[in-house]
This record gives C-alpha cells, sequence and structure tokens, in this order.
C-alpha cells in the first residue's frame, strides 16, 4: 500500500513561495561559481565529488562528466551568453572522442552522460552534429541490454554473472534512448527502453513505496531474484538518491509515453521521500535516517526530487490528490537548498551546492559538494525561472 502524504507545510505564508527575485538571485551567486570554474577547470572536468570543498580536475572518464557540460548549457540558457555555448560546443569534441573510441563507456551511466552535454547540445543548437554523438551513446547503452530478463545491465561485462542486475539511476539514462526513437522514428530504442523501465518498476519499487538500489535477475532463466544495494545504508533501507531517481524518472517516463499508471507510481515514490524529510526538507543521505541520527545529508537527492516533481506537476490532473502540497513542499526545499546548502563561500573549484553524499560505504564525498547536485540545482532553479526546454 502506497503512503498518504504525511508531511505538510501548515499555514503557509508570503515565506514559503519563492519569488521570481529570490531566484535570480541564486542564480547569479550560481554564475558567478560557475565563471570562477571555467577559468579552473580549463579543457578538464570536475572529479564526482569535491575533496575538502574543492573539485580535483579529471579527463573525460568518469560517469559525471557530462553534468558540466550541462551547467554550462543551463548559464547559455539563462544568460544567452555566447561564451558559456563556445565552451560547452568545445566540450562535445571529447564526448565525440568519448563513444567512437569506447573510452569508460563500459555502463549504463550514457544517458546521464550524453544527454546533459550532447542532447542539450541539439535542443539547443540543432546542431547534426551533436545528434549523430548522441545516436552513438544510444545504440552503446542499446548494446548493454539482456534480453533475458529483459533489461540494461548497470555495470561491468556482459558475461559477468555477478553483475547481472539493473539498478534504479538507470530511470534516469533511459529518456536517451526515447529521444533517439524520436529523432530517427526507430522504434527499437523504445522497445529496449520500455522493457526496462516496466523490469525496474516491477522489482525495485516496494509495496509501500520505498525502492531498492539494485535488482538482480537469474542468468539461466531471466527471472528476477532479489534486491541489494550498493550505495544505501542496507538492502532493505531506500538510498535517498536511489529514490530521487525514480522520483524524476517516472515523470520522464510519462513525458514520453504518456501513461496513466505513471502517477501512481509517481505518488508512491514520492510520498515516501517527502514524508521522510526532516525538518529542513532536504534528506539524509538514506531514507532510513532522521533528524537526531547524527548522519550527512546528501542535498543531491533533494535537488533531484524538486526537478522530478516540478516535472510531474506538468501532467498530474488539477483533481489530483496532493498537487497542491507538492507545490509547497517544491518551495520549501528549494528554499532550503538556498539558504542552508548552496555554496556562497565563492572560489575557484568549488561546488554551487555543499553538504552532499557521493558514496557513503567507500567514504567518497561524504559530506562534499558533487557535480550532479551542483547541475540538478541549477535545473531546479531553471525551472523555477521559466517554463524551461527539458535536455532529459
Ligand atoms: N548514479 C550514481 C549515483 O547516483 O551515485
Amino acid at each position: 500500500m502506497y503512503e498518504d502524504l504525511t508531511k505538510k507545510v501548515i499555514n503557509p505564508d508570503h515565506k514559503t513561495f519563492l519569488s521570481k527575485q529570490e531566484i535570480e538571485a541564486a542564480i547569479n551567486t550560481v554564475l558567478k561559481q560557475i565563471n570562477l570554474n571555467i577559468k579552473f577547470f580549463d579543457n578538464l572536468y570536475p572529479a564526482p565529488a569535491t575533496s575538502q570543498g574543492i573539485y580535483r580536475k579529471i579527463s573525460n572518464t568518469e560517469w559525471t562528466n557530462g553534468f558540466w557540460t550541462g551547467i554550462l548549457w543551463l548559464a547559455f540558457q539563462y544568460t544567452q551568453d555566447p561564451k558559456y555555448k563556445r565552451i560547452a560546443e568545445k566540450n562535445i569534441d571529447s564526448f565525440e572522442k568519448r563513444i567512437s573510441q569506447k573510452i569508460a563507456v563500459n555502463h549504463h551511466d550514457l544517458g546521464f552522460l550524453y544527454t546533459t552535454s550532447v542532447v542539450s547540445d541539439f535542443k539547443i543548437t540543432g546542431s547534426e552534429n551533436a545528434r549523430q554523438i548522441a545516436l552513438k551513446a544510444a545504440d552503446c547503452l542499446v548494446s548493454r541490454f539482456q534480453p533475458n530478463g529483459g533489461f540494461i545491465q548497470a555495470w561491468g561485462d556482459l558475461n559477468d554473472n555477478n553483475e547481472y542486475r539493473l539498478i534504479i539511476d538507470s530511470l534516469m539514462n533511459i529518456p536517451l534512448l526515447y529521444w533517439a526513437e524520436q529523432v530517427t522514428r526507430n522504434s527499437k530504442y523504445g522497445k529496449i527502453a520500455d522493457q526496462h523501465y516496466q523490469n525496474v518498476i516491477n522489482t525495485v519499487i516496494r509495496d509501500n513505496g520505498s525502492t531498492y538500489h539494485t535488482y538482480y535477475f537469474d542468468k539461466q532463466n531471466g527471472r528476477p531474484l532479489k534486491g541489494m544495494t550498493k550505495q544505501g545504508y542496507s538492502d532493505d533501507s531506500s538510498w535517498a538518491r536511489g529514490q530521487a531517481w525514480a522520483v524524476y524518472g517516472i515523470p520522464l517516463h510519462y513525458k514520453y509515453r504518456h501513461k496513466q499508471e505513471d502517477f501512481k507510481l509517481f505518488r508512491g515514490v514520492t510520498n515516501y521521500f517527502l514524508n521522510r524529510l526532516p525538518k529542513d526538507f532536504i534528506p539524509y543521505w538514506d531514507l532510513i535516517f532522521n533528524d537526531g541520527d547524527n548522519q550527512p545529508k546528501d542535498s543531491s537527492s533533494g535537488a533531484i526530487a524538486i526537478c522530478g516533481i516540478a516535472e510531474m506537476l506538468k501532467h498530474l490532473p488539477e483533481s489530483f490528490s496532493n498537487k497542491y502540497e507538492y507545490v509547497l513542499l517544491l518551495h520549501k526545499m528549494l528554499r532550503s537548498l538556498i539558504d542552508n546548502y548552496a555554496n556562497n563561500d565563492l572560489k575557484p573549484g568549488a561546488p554551487l551546492l555543499n553538504h552532499g553524499v557521493y558514496s557513503w560505504h567507500s567514504g567518497k564525498g561524504v559530506d562534499e559538494g558533487n557535480i550532479w547536485g551542483d547541475y540538478f540545482y541549477f535545473e531546479a532553479l531553471m525551472r523555477f525561472y521559466e517554463d524551461w526546454k527539458v535536455f532529459w
């Protein structure tokens, strides 16, 4: 049984709602930090997460490289300043090389990588080059499909029995396939995305709307086997970012497929997420934790969920239960990010958003900034600023 929404905003007043001026002020701070980082990264990219508040510089080899270029495209959309477009376009060459030479693409994160950097280019400029590069990435993602089970394998070698699984994050990778289907009119992309989506939904979402991070399949008969976590606290808990990937991934599926069933699923995973928000409306890194547990927050999960809920609000019917409460909670969450998590100590290599968690178990990026948190924070601000042209 999915939960009713229990997290409420009691007596909303004028301070609940963010004004256009407040959004513009937050974006102006973001732009100042981006300008510092353009010089700092030069031809390189930020590491996935900061170390002591500053990003290391890396080449185009991580699952996260698309976000920096996506940030540049957002800056261009907001300012129309050609300098951002120029740098974003320069990065496209390295994404072309990466997919043509198959550099570190042995995983499913082609959507994160190419939607924010290259599909965005195509949607903004109409570049045929960008279209071709993003289609190569879509083909690479399709090549990871396991027909026996009907899912796109997340990580590792396709013959590795220990990696015969899908993960919840993939909900953000399949929009690349829906986009590819749209621009090529080749249904193979959409068919694979549909099968994968259905299997993700059937396995990782529990009856109460909480989620598993990953789900294994039997390699022999293709049947779903068991849910396990990699980045969450435990197999039975709900990793906050995994839950947020579902809060955003389901609306993106709806955007392409218009399936009414998605509304119910969205309500299930979103209410579970929102009901566990602590006092400041930004989750701890796993939803098992709450105030008093002395655990770090994951600000990026808050930013991702804001984008997902904002996307679904465009599609939910007026009569949908709690639609107005979702709006109030969105304002509360984004205000909290602006007031309590946005970085105001601007310096070269610093993030836009503080207090995220990359991987608690491995100790990577714990209570640090991370580049997807930065990207989704800026996307959330853009969604509040205008009727944002969706990259996904
Ligand atoms: N997709 C990997 C992560 O969310 O950390």
